[in-house]
């Protein structure tokens, strides 16, 4: 069979068998490439809504729905009808919540031949693994068919689909036109995927409205998986589920996700959709395990032809799809790093003992003699792996290999081991007040030049979006390198509301409205300049950030200033003769980073250029006593 040509292939089409087995039903539907919409007889553009239910593993949070939608938490909170003391709240949704997400809906003219079709394009990008088909019927719950997606993007190529490369997905709406408007009773058109347990008369006590005028919009014909129109006057209340207590008296305080503990159950769904590195490389292990041809080819028979040809022509453009992707995936990074046996890594750090963590889930491990930092994780390792090798600077700690365990369900990132630790020790810790302002200054250069790499020299950009002192670690000579690129996000000004990161770094836009851009790390370093300076950490005991309380100090004269920094400057380098003018410098581009407008923060490229001139000040004044000053530039 020309399916099993190459015999590598063949354990991913039995996986890939498994997992879709109802793409035959799906193929046997009416296609639908759409809806068609003339501009001149409905009130296009339009603000409407999609419900939408959440759902794991993907979506049982706002933060991930309001990725997939390009929209704030805020914005599906809201119309949600969420009570409002928690619409700020992290909490998780629950299975099948149901929500409605605001999307702008658009007449779009597709060709002379397709003529307009109504929707609101969203972009999407892919991951390893995703389809056209997986990312319309999963992610996007048949809110668009995998025809719709070709017909609005007819410059891909559904089978070479490019990790990192996005689509317009066009989610399907429609806009009242000006009798329904007219009417009064409906300003709004919501989407709705009609399912197998509804019916006409529960769906529409849901929206508040009538089966008639839901059959008068859609037809009466309606089936299951199929997306409806219900007309609507105003938006319905939606009855959400009772809220687990929230402790609304504390401020939000994220965990950094890779000191979570293994989520053995995300793990397993996991697998089936394969999308982490470790995913695709179990998949092809399970794959070659599983010899399931007889059955396969049993159920290939049993199908009647017609269905047989399309499954054939359907699951092939996956296959191919998949499996180019997950090839190319795989042969970029075993190119690029070693892979450890779990069993080595077992060895190298006495079992995983308690006594050679370093932070988190990070071990100290030996390898032939090699120390390394072995970072324990669940199956995110995919985001961090893909960020890492892209990117190569001295100023970043260094990847050098992976492992996986499919037994346990774990994944482990190799790194260089960076001898003298985190700065935040060096600051805060057993290592304090060794520090003198001149290797503080040479930290700083050091860390902004790693995020001016990552920010300006990768593509798509990458936003680190936990940057703190703890991330930041020392080598021998005393020079930084970030490390952690777990939470980082590759893509800017997008939309996020994972709420990562750490209280006291967050930038406010962020926390409010889960705006990621790189001047969220601008803001982040900004507070690693200020514990630079004042040797104070980034939050008190009593939960104050130290960036709030800085507001006032460069105001009035020069003196005056003067003496304010005095007062918040770190005792440890009071004592040494530093010039004033170097750290004065300094606090004016920190005060500048935490700007609560991310427009008036500087950029990276400013901040590396203000940083090296109060370093020439430094240098200007006095060598004495001083180490030998390294380059500049990042090796
Ligand atoms: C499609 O939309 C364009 C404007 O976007 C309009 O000029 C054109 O007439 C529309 N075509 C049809 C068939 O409605
Ligand atoms: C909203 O939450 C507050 C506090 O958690 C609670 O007192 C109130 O009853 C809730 N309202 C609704 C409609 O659930
Ligand atoms: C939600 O957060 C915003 C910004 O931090 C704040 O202004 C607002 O009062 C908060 N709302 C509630 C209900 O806590
Ligand atoms: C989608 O991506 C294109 C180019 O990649 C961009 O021009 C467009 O603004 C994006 N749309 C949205 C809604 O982000
Ligand atoms: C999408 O529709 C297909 C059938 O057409 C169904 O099997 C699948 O479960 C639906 N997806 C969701 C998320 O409901
Ligand atoms: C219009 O678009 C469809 C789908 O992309 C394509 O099959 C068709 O050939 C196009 N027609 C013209 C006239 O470009
Ligand atoms: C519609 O579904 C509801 C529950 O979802 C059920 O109580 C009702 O009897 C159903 N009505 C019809 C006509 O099937
Ligand atoms: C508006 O839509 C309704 C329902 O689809 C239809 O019956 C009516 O003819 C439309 N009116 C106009 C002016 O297009
Ligand atoms: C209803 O739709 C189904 C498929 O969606 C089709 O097979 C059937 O013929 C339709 N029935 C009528 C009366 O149009
Ligand atoms: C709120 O959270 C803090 C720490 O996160 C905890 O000490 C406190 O008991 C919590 N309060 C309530 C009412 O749960």
């Amino acid at each position: 069979m020309m399916l099993f040509k190459t015999p590598f292939l063949f354990p991913l089409v039995v996986i890939f068998f498994l997992c879709f087995q109802n793409l035959i039903q799906i193929q046997a539907q009416p296609v639908n490439y759409g809806y068609s919409c003339s501009p001149s007889q409905a009130n296009y553009p339009c603000q409407t809504y999609v419900f939408f239910r959440a759902m794991g593993p993907d979506s049982l949070d706002l933060a991930s729905v309001g990725d997939l939608f390009s929209v704030s938490r805020k914005m599906i909170a809201e119309p949600s009808n969420f009570n409002v003391s928690i619409s700020n709240a992290t909490s998780p949704l629950i299975p099948d919540q149901p929500l409605l997400v605001p999307i702008n809906c658009g007449c779009n003219f597709i060709n002379s031949s397709f003529g307009n079709l109504s929707y609101a394009g969203l972009n999407f990008t892919f991951q390893s693994g995703d389809t056209f088909w997986k990312v319309s019927t999963q992610d996007y719950q048949n809110l668009t068919t995998y025809q719709s997606v070709e017909v609005v993007n007819p410059t891909l190529v559904p089978e070479k689909l490019q990790i990192g490369s996005s689509a317009v997905f066009p989610i399907f709406c429609k806009c009242p036109n000006s009798t329904q408007l007219q009417q009064g009773r409906t300003n709004y058109l919501i989407t709705y995927i009609y399912h197998p347990e509804d019916n006409l008369t529960s769906v529409a006590s849901r929206f508040g409205t009538t089966p008639q005028a839901i059959t008068d919009v859609n037809g009466n014909n309606i089936s299951a998986f199929d997306p409806i129109f219900i007309p609507v006057s105003r938006l319905p209340l939606l009855s959400q589920p009772a809220v687990p207590p929230t402790n609304a008296s504390a401020p939000p305080a994220p965990q950094p996700q890779i000191t979570s503990k293994d989520d053995r159950k995300g793990a397993v769904i996991g697998l089936g959709i394969g999308l982490g590195i470790c995913g695709i490389l179990l998949i092809l292990v399970l794959g070659l395990c599983l010899k399931r041809e007889r059955s396969l080819k049993k159920k290939l028979a049993g199908m009647k032809d017609v269905e047989k040809r399309q499954y054939d022509k359907g699951e092939r453009a996956l296959l191919k799809d998949a499996g180019v992707s997950l090839l190319a995936d795989v042969a970029d990074y075993l190119d690029k790093y070693k892979v450890f046996d779990i069993e080595e890594l077992r060895e190298a750090t006495a079992d995983f003992d308690e006594n050679l963590l370093i932070q988190g889930s990070v071990y100290k491990g030996t390898i032939d003699g090699e120390v390394y930092a072995i970072k324990k994780m669940n199956w995110n390792a995919y985001e961090e792996l893909k960020i890492l090798q892209k990117v190569n600077h001295g100023n970043l700690v260094k990847l050098e290999g992976f492992c996986i365990d499919a037994e346990e369900a774990n994944c482990y990132l190799v790194y260089e081991y960076v001898e003298n630790g985190s700065l935040n020790t060096w600051l805060h810790g057993e290592k304090k007040g060794k520090l003198s302002w001149k290797s503080r200054l040479r930290i700083a250069i050091d860390v902004a030049n790693g995020l001016q790499y990552i920010h300006e020299h990768t593509r798509p950009q990458v936003v680190h979006k936990d940057i703190k002192s703890s991330n930041i670690l020392l080598d021998s000579n005393m020079r930084a390198k970030i490390a952690n690129f777990g939470l980082a996000k590759t893509g800017c000004n997008a939309i996020t509301m994972h709420i990562v990161g750490t209280q006291g770094y967050i930038a406010p836009e962020y926390l409010t409205d889960g705006v990621v851009s790189t001047k969220m790390d601008v803001f982040s370093f900004g507070v690693v300049l200020l514990e630079l300076i004042t040797g104070k950490e980034a939050i008190d005991e009593e939960g104050k950030v130290l960036w709030a309380k800085v507001g006032g100090i460069l105001e009035g004269t020069e003196d005056k200033k003067v003496n304010k920094l005095r007062e918040w400057m770190d005792e440890d380098i009071l004592g040494e003769t530093v010039s004033m003018e170097s750290v004065l410098n300094v606090m004016t581009v920190a005060i500048a980073c935490v700007n609560r407008d991310p427009g008036k923060r500087p950029s990276m490229v400013d901040i590396v250029y203000a940083l090296c001139k109060s370093d020439d000040v430094l240098s200007d004044l006095s060598e004495e006593g001083l180490s030998p000053r390294p380059p500049v530039t990042a090796r």
